[in-house]
Parts: structure tokens; sequence; C-alpha cells
């Protein structure tokens, strides 16, 4: 018998991992705080960020996939992001990037979002477009973030982008996008939507961050057009808007959609609120670009920052981008999540309280502590449902 033939009664945990069981505390804080996103429930606001294992073979998850996200979710988060998965294989960064391109990329991903599923968690998942930063080699090969050549299995002469701007001497020089080009990508990001809603997937994000295909669009600093796409901010947006439009008019309406953007290219805002960076990408853009995304239907706006330019003015230190989601939660009357350096529980309870953001989103901290939804649950003084499997090392705790 597989899990996807296993009755869900005779998976499903109750209540699910990671929620708080109720008492004085649990009301009180807000990170064991249920909350409801359209017809999906987290049990808490934890949330795994999405994270390339650049594991893959043509794009596909294997067992080590299945292993490691089982694990986030047998612990406790409130929702598992699946790394980035590119629309088409040009799309992906590395060679070995996960891909949602074909439908023989869906039987495994269903498996795992079968198995967080099964904890009571919620499975979701990133899909990109790496634009002009496709193309090189994986952070595991020496050649780490170099340019991955045609002889080696690359695919530098695939690579489009906005503009014929080539995001340092690393990188090649993309190909401008023709219309056509576009379309052929909308088409992709929509596909991709479908698969993943068969593939079981509850949450979708879009990847507007980092530099990648749809940021690279919005911003002057890499998009100098001179058509309907380029030049004023509202050309910039136009084919960002134009995909995530069709993807949330695609992907079903009782379903979730988010959009990680990088809310600056902190090109002279030292990473701060301010610095205005007009023509390129800044703060003030991006409350804008998150209105339209909210009047178009998306639910939450995941904060990130950078990746656009080869050189920018900002340190990632502790909690470096709650301030930029902060702001746009306020400006743009936006849900947002918050990113970036969280990895204290009280820091993390604070930024709820305080209305920074509505979900903490934590990365490299999960890598480094796969329990940390647990840690948080004690230095917060919240019982929570453990796993009935590991029950016996919580009831050590707390006697
Ligand atoms: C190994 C690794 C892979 C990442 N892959 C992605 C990704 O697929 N998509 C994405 O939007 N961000 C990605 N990021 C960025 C993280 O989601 C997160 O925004 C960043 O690491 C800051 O959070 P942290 O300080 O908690 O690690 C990645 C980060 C790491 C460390």
């Amino acid at each position: 018998m597989t899990i996807n033939s296993l009755p869900q009664q005779a998976i499903n945990v109750h209540p699910s991992i990671g929620t708080a069981l109720v008492d004085a505390h649990s009301k009180e804080t807000k990170l064991f705080r249920p909350s409801t996103m359209r017809s999906v429930t987290l049990s808490n606001r934890i949330i795994v960020s999405p994270m390339c294992m650049y594991s893959s073979e043509n794009g596909y998850f294997n067992d080590f996939h299945v292993a490691h996200y089982a694990s986030f979710a047998i612990k406790g988060a409130g929702m598992v992001f699946i790394e980035a998965s590119a629309v088409e294989p040009s799309g992906r960064i590395t060679l070995e990037d996960a891909g949602i391109w074909c439908d023989t990329h869906i039987p495994v991903l269903r498996q795992i979002t079968t198995l967080i599923k099964s904890q009571g968690s919620v499975p979701a998942l990133q899909i990109g477009h790496a634009g002009r930063k496709a193309s090189v080699y994986s952070p595991f090969h020496e050649l780490s973030g170099l340019l991955l050549k045609k002889e080696f299995g690359g695919w530098p002469d695939q690579v489009i982008g906005p503009s014929a701007i080539a995001l340092s001497e690393d990188y090649t020089v993309p190909k401008e996008m023709t219309e056509q080009d576009m379309s052929r990508v909308t088409e992709k990001f929509i596909k991709a939507s479908i698969r993943a809603d068969k593939a079981g997937v509850e949450v979708l994000e879009i990847h507007s961050a980092h530099g990648y295909l749809i940021h690279s669009f919005l911003s002057g600093n890499s998009n100098q057009r001179t058509d309907q796409y380029g030049g004023s901010l509202e050309n910039r947006m136009r084919f960002p808007l134009k995909i995530i439009q069709c993807v949330r008019d695609t992907w079903p309406q009782h379903k979730p959609l988010w959009v990680r953007i990088s809310a600056s290219d902190h090109k002279n805002d030292h990473g701060d609120i301010g610095g205005e960076d007009k023509d390129g990408w800044d703060i003030n853009q991006s409350v804008i670009y998150a209105r339209e995304l909210n009047k178009i239907g998306v639910d939450v706006i995941d904060v990130s920052s950078g990746g656009n330019l080869a050189i920018a003015d900002y340190s990632a230190g502790p909690l470096y981008q709650v301030p930029l989601c902060h702001y746009i939660k306020k400006e743009a009357n936006v849900t947002t999540s918050a990113v970036g350096v969280i990895t204290e529980p009280k820091d993390a309870e604070e930024i709820l309280q305080k209305g920074k953001a509505d979900y903490v989103l934590l990365a490299r901290e999960f890598l480094r502590d796969s329990g940390w939804v647990f840690r948080a649950a004690k230095e917060l003084h919240v019982q929570v449902q453990w796993p009935k499997q590991y029950a016996s090392a919580d009831r050590e705790r707390y006697s």
C-alpha cells in the first residue's frame, strides 16, 4: 500500500502537530494562533521559506526531497514551502533546480504534498523563472555561480530577460524577450499552476524577487525597454501583472496565491526605508506593486529584497527585511510575511504582535533546527501538539 492509497483518517493527526493546546499563554501568543486564508487553515504562523536544494535531475524531486520536506511537517511547521520550481527548463538557475514543466513531475510532488498534509501541515510551492540569472553552476560546484556553458549542459543561448543586460560579467547577456516569448512564458506559468493543483499543492507562490525574470521586468536597473513593457512603472509592471493575473484566474479560487517580492534593489537605500531609486526599483514602487497584486487577488505579499544588482548597498543582519515588510503592510494595507535572519522565537512573536507581518518565514534556521517550532513553543511557554511518535520527548521535558 502506498501513502497515496491510505485512507485519509489513517494518516491525519488530530490536532495537527504544532497546534497550541489551549491554555492562557497560547491565547496570548500570535505565533501559535491559527490562521485561515481562503479554504486553507494553518495551525500556526511559522512557515518554512522556499529553499532551492539543487538536488534534482531533469527537474524531478526525489527521495531526498521527500524526507527533507516531511521533516518540517513532522515537526510542526504551519506551512512548508517547497523550493522554487522552474516553469520551463531554461528558467532554471542551475541544472539541478527543481521543475514543474511537465506532467511527469507531478507524482513525486504529490507524494511530498500528501506527506506534509498527513502531518496536519500545509504544502506550498513556489514557481518561478530564473530569467537572466539562469544557466550557472550550483553552489555545490567549485565554479559555483559562474556561467554553465553549453558544452557542460548549460543553455546560455536560451537565457532571456527584459533587455540585453547581464547581471554581471559572470553571467551571460540575456536575449531581449519578444512579445511571443512573453506569451510563451505566461502560458508556462499557467500550466505550472495547473500541475501544482493536480499535485495537491494548497498554496502557490509566484517568485517575483531576487532578480529573477519577473523582478527583472519590474526594475529599471534591468529593464531598459522602450516598448509598453519598459520605462514607466506602469509599463514595467505590465508583464509581471499579466502573468500573475493569468495564474490567479487559473489557480482554484479556494486556494491562496502568494507573491514573493524584492522590496528594493538596494541601490541607494543602505537596506533601509528611503533612498529613492525611481528609475530602478525601490520600496515606494513596491508599495504600488503590492496594491496592484492585492487588487488582482493575491492573498499574501512575501517581502524579501535584493538580488537584482551585482553590487548592492546593504548588510543582511538579524531581522533586516522586517522594516521593509512592515512599511509595505502599512502603506499598501496588505497581508504580508516577513523573512530574513529571523532566528529567535521572541523576535518572531514580536514581529506579529507589533503588526509588522502576518506570518514569519524562516529558511536557514530550519536547516539548523528542523524542530524550531518546538523550541519556539518552549521559549514562549506554549504547549503544542507533538507527533505522537515523539511525544515521550515532550513529556520528559515538561515533567
Ligand atoms: C539554500 C537556500 C536556498 C534558497 N532558495 C530560495 C528559493 O528557492 N526561493 C526563494 O524565494 N528564496 C530562496 N532562498 C532565500 C530564503 O527563502 C530566505 O529568503 C533567505 O535565506 C533569508 O532567510 P533566512 O535568513 O531565514 O535564511 C534560499 C535560501 C537558502 C539559504
